[in-house]
């Protein structure tokens, strides 16, 4: 009879039989007249134990001369190993080889260390590795739990067009285009859209790339990244910070449920994570620049924040560093915040905005406010940022016809990743990142 086709991530349903995995070479090791195979298969790897006794000659000796990344379809008793990985190992006892990868051209990814732009150069091969499957998995996990949770909770996903014709978080970092005789751009959020679809249909959410020509390179900024963003019609500022805790609550937590192993072969300390309940920290601007201004009489930190300025990345760091959940740091001086803002009414100085910071480093992993509800306020505001007003015309149309209070938030995927799988660098969130210097492969 024919082994059950199966896979290693469901092995444990077939303790003791003969199973068939279709996968790949990871690793081989020999000692002597024993070989130690190891297979992966997407799901999980697994050793085989190979005793060339035990097996026939044919199959000893195309396991002996293999080469890694061949693709291979293997028969073999699942046996319960405590010290495996898995669980479990495998005693080979066929194997079939569906295409050998030849001897002049070794699969390039080797298990010794290196460089980044090598790893980059070979991303397409680079994702077989089980660290990177494991952080694309648990990206996966972090997406469908992020839509999930406004799924469960009234939201209509709305998407909004990848196509526009104006900016909506500044026009620096604008990728331009040719639209047949006009000008576009490709999308930087799509919260200018769902707080239209928000007025019609209450509460929505997006989900999609964004784009934005960023031109400096550091461990935070791709140029293209997912973004997904909640957009509710009569809340404000408060409701919009409890939405926020209690999402990123049930996308730490969906991830701690199903993606122990994989967080463990990324490496990430666990116990940073379990603390991830809300509610969270909240602190407003001036607090955090306070708390700024006694590190740097202390000597914690090197350079004075200046009051009035953005957040650089080490402040970020510091007050993030304060916390064991992420901070929600709200009412930045509108100046340094985006044109659709709503002032604060105690100070019109300030916006009615939040950004939530990760732990342990991580910094803004989302960004969002309560948004502009007068028309004169708005027209003014976009005239004021020497914004096009005719492209903003439908966008105005919002405060002319049945404007009421309404806010959302925007959370880049990859942020979330970064912080959530402990990873020094976005570009190893997605499947293939793009930078300023790479949009190869
Ligand atoms: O703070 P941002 O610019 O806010 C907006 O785009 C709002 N329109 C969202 C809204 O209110 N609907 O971006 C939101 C989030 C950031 O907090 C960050 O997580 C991510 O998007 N982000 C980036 N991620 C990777 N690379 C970049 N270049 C990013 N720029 C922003
Ligand atoms: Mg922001």
């Amino acid at each position: 009879a024919q082994a059950p086709i199966t896979t290693i991530a469901t092995l444990s349903a077939h303790e003791g039989q003969t199973v068939t995995l279709r996968g790949w070479l990871y690793n081989l090791r020999a000692s002597g007249k024993l070989l130690f195979p190891i297979f992966r298969d997407g799901s999980g790897t697994i050793q085989g134990i190979v005793p060339k006794a035990a097996v026939p000659e044919v199959v000893f000796e195309t396991l002996k001369n293999l080469t890694l990344e061949s693709s291979v379809i293997v028969t073999g008793k699942v046996r319960a190993d405590a010290r495996a990985p898995s669980g479990f190992e495998l005693d080979v006892e066929n194997i079939e080889v569906l295409q050998r990868v030849p001897d002049e051209t070794p699969f390039p990814i080797t298990l010794k260390e290196h460089g980044v732009d090598f790893l980059m150069e070979h991303r397409h091969l680079w994702i077989r590795t089980p660290r990177q499957s494991a952080i694309l998995r648990v990206r996966a996990t972090i997406m469908r739990a992020a839509a999930e949770y406004f799924d469960l909770n009234g939201f209509t996903r709305t998407d909004p067009p990848i196509l526009t014709p104006a900016a909506c978080e500044g026009t620096s970092e604008l990728f331009e285009m040719d639209y047949f005789d006009e000008k576009a751009y490709l999308t930087q959020s799509g919260q200018l859209y769902i707080e239209s679809t928000a007025l019609a249909l209450g509460k929505v959410y997006s989900f999609g790339p964004t784009f934005r020509a960023e031109k400096s390179k550091t461990r935070r900024h791709l140029t293209e990244f997912w973004m997904i963003e909640p957009e509710v019609a009569f809340i404000g500022l408060t409701e919009l910070m409890e939405l926020a805790e209690n999402f990123i609550s049930h996308i730490v937590q969906t991830v701690l449920k199903h993606h122990r192993a994989d967080l463990k072969v990324i490496g990430r300390d666990v116990a940073k994570l379990e603390t991830i309940q809300a509610p969270f920290p909240k602190i407003s601007y001036d607090e955090a620049h306070q708390m700024l201004e006694e590190a740097f009489e202390k000597g914690l930190i090197e350079s004075r924040h200046t009051y009035g300025d953005d957040f650089g990345s080490p402040d970020e760091t510091y007050i993030s560093n304060q916390y064991d959940r992420p901070v929600m740091v709200h009412r930045y001086p509108a100046a340094v915040k985006a044109f659709y803002m709503q002032p604060d009414e105690q100070d019109p100085t300030k916006a009615l905005c939040v950004d939530v910071l990760a732990p342990e480093g991580y910094g803004e992993i989302i960004g969002g406010s309560q948004r502009v509800d007068s028309y004169d306020l708005l027209r003014q505001r976009i005239l004021d940022h020497n914004l096009p007003l005719e492209a903003f015309e439908w966008y105005l149309d919002l405060r002319r016809y049945g404007s009421v209070p309404h806010s959302g938030f925007g959370m880049g995927i990859e942020r979330a990743v970064a912080w959530i799988c402990g990873l020094d660098h976005v570009r190893e969130t997605i499947p293939f990142a793009r930078t300023l210097n790479r949009i190869y492969p």
